[in-house]
């Protein structure tokens, strides 16, 4: 069997948006949504092949790769790192996550690549230079990414998250478990950031208020995951996701199933990630599982999935 690398989706549980201006977030890998990379021995020239992450599927070979390509862009970076120029073979790109939505698809995939070619160069990158790898990449999607992304997806564990701090992954009391609901809408990170940008400059006060009340959200929530408060923690993701409007990055569909989730007896739902589309989640357990599930698939939800999320040891801290 070849060998196969891979890396998880992730959910932002809190903070969000106000990440990008200093204030903490929290994010959370999840459990069997992943993207992976399939090894290929051979002998020519490095070779990427992305089978269903671009219609039609696409194939990347070293020396005609457009840097403004976030596959292209990571593959160059990994092999700069790993000083493997004369690498060979071919890597094949899988996902589960979906695209565009919030879900980490884009920080899944770099990662697993960059682990790919170094396992091709019989090689390894360590998690957190392949992390600034990730980030480099992420630049293409986001603009200006907070690194909260490839920080939870490479090291693979909830992480508590403050632009330019050391990395601090948190041991949480049990994994969570989610409904994804997708609104079927790809929306840009990097617009959603843009507009909050613009909100900034035109209402600097209010909008430092807002960042502020959900940094204090954030700060609670990482004691409710601690302890396991799971209807406190329910409150305070929907509590963001209020503030979250206000700042503009919600939209009808995000709050239709938002509602939803809570309706069916969530303990808590929000949209996740850059918002404007993409995914709401709600937070459940295994009474309200079903009739949250049900109730966002009335409200107009293309999909929803369920998933656990938070798994990972936190163990490491790698505070430098
Ligand atoms: O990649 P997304 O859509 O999950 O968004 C990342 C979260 C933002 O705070 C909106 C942007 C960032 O860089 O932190």
């Amino acid at each position: 069997m070849s060998p196969v690398a891979s890396a998880p989706g992730k959910v932002i549980l809190c903070g969000e948006h106000a990440v990008v201006y200093g204030a903490p977030a929290i994010a959370l890998p999840l459990s069997g949504i992943r993207a992976y990379a399939k090894i290929v021995k051979g002998d020519h020239p490095l070779t990427i092949i992305a089978e269903d992450l671009a219609e039609p599927p696409r194939v990347y070979r070293t020396g005609e790769m457009d840097m403004a390509d976030p596959l292209a862009l990571m593959a160059r970076l990994a092999v700069e790192y790993l000083d493997a120029e004369d690498i060979s073979g071919a890597i094949r790109l899988k996902s589960d996550i979906p695209i565009a939505s919030g879900l980490g698809s884009g920080a899944a995939v770099s990662t697993a690549l960059g682990r790919a070619i170094a396992m091709l160069y019989a090689s390894e990158i360590p998690d957190k230079e392949l992390s600034q790898l990730v980030y480099e990449v992420e630049k293409l999607h986001h603009g200006t990414p907070s690194g909260v992304d490839n920080t939870v997806v490479v090291y693979e564990a909830p992480v508590y998250f403050i632009k330019d701090h050391s990395i601090d992954l948190i041991k949480i009391a049990k994994p969570l478990q989610l409904v994804l609901a997708e609104t079927g809408i790809a929306a840009l990170t990097r617009d959603a950031v843009a507009a909050v940008r613009r909100r900034r400059q035109s209402a600097p006060a209010r909008t430092a208020a807002t960042f502020a009340e959900i940094g204090a959200i954030a700060n609670e929530a990482r004691d409710c995951l601690a302890s396991g408060a799971t209807r406190r923690l329910g409150e305070l993701m929907t509590a963001n996701h209020r503030l979250l409007q206000g700042l503009d990055v919600s939209s009808p569909e995000l709050d239709r199933l938002v509602a939803a989730g809570l309706n069916g007896g969530a303990y808590g739902a929000k949209l996740s990630g850059g918002g404007r589309g993409g995914n709401i989640i709600a937070l459940v357990d295994e009474h309200s599982v079903d009739a949250v599930r049900a109730k966002l698939l009335e409200a107009g939800a293309k999909r929803a999935m369920v998933a656990s999320a938070g798994e990972g040891t936190g163990d490491d801290d790698d505070s430098d």
